[in-house]
């Protein structure tokens, strides 16, 4: 079920900016025209300026059209803007699948890229689904599994839009998708289609950047504990949320949340009151 075409378009875009800088541009109304501000707009700054003897208010406000849009994600991949896409399969997913997190069996991963996560489970033997909005991201990662000759199914699908992929899945694998979700709806929308594509028992580990460390105008989108439960814990039972560094080429680490989540037998109850 596509999204209209304006939601299509926000999702294309990136707001995984590894260079990430407040992109406010301020628009300067003259008094003729602040006397409408478009809906959309918030006036943040009133002043008051003398000209000549006449009073001109000056209204400063952000304008919607004027804030640079994240950059699409199909861009990114055609400038190889992509810090993330270091070739190696996650750290975090590494040591779940050692530590026997999960064993070999139908696995959906969510945002995959160039397939380099995807693809190393397949190597394992997982039967593996990657999706990802980004049809040159699928391109590569298609490249990549004729090469290895690796059995591996790749998607170019909105996670978040598009028809879910037919079947269950033991694992749901996401590393910088969930979030790149930048509002609250979205996120319960993944979360929710996550829920709705586990089977009995199934897990998902998700790789999402966090609120803790330093500040930093670099690395990826920051989500808060309060995010990720506010999103996942309706659904899903939180069973692991524990602070790592992200694996990326960055300029200093970035810290990131390891997230489990996994199948509730029972429906969340309501908190006491
Ligand atoms: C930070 S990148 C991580 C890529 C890959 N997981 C990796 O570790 O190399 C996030 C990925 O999520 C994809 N993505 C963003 N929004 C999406 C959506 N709505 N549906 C599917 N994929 C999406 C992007 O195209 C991008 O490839």
């Amino acid at each position: 079920m596509p999204g209209r075409p304006a939601e299509l378009a926000a999702r294309q875009r990136s707001p995984d900016c590894h260079c990430r800088q407040p992109h406010l541009a301020w628009l300067r109304l003259g008094a003729a025209l602040a006397v409408v501000i478009p809906t959309g707009f918030i006036a943040v700054v009133t002043v008051v300026t003398v000209v000549t003897g006449v009073t001109v208010i000056t209204v400063v406000a952000p304008c919607e059209e004027l804030i640079m849009p994240p950059v699409p994600w199909n861009e990114r991949y055609a400038t190889n803007a992509v810090p993330w896409d270091t070739g190696e399969p996650d750290p975090q997913l590494v040591e779940f699948v050692a530590a026997g997190g999960v064993a070999p069996c139908r696995t959906l991963e969510i945002g995959c890229g160039t397939g380099t996560n995807a693809l190393w489970l397949a190597a394992l033997g997982f039967d593996v689904v990657g999706l990802d909005i980004s049809s040159i991201a699928i391109d590569r990662a298609e490249a990549k599994r004729a090469e290895r000759g690796l059995a591996c199914e790749f998607l170019t699908a909105d996670f978040l839009a598009d028809p879910l992929p037919a079947g269950s899945f033991g694992f749901v694998f996401d590393r910088g998708c969930f979030h790149g979700f930048d509002d609250d709806d979205s996120r319960s929308q993944c979360a929710q289609h996550v829920a709705q594509l586990l089977g009995p028992g199934g897990v998902w580990l998700s790789v999402t950047g966090s609120t803790e460390g330093p500040a930093r105008d670099h690395g990826p989108p920051r989500r808060s504990l309060r995010d990720i439960a506010h999103a996942i814990e309706p659904v899903l039972e939180l069973v692991d949320v524990h602070t790592i560094d992200f694996h990326a080429n960055l300029p200093s680490p970035a810290r990131a949340w390891h997230i489990v989540a996994r199948q509730r037998d029972v429906p969340a109850q309501p908190s006491s009151v």
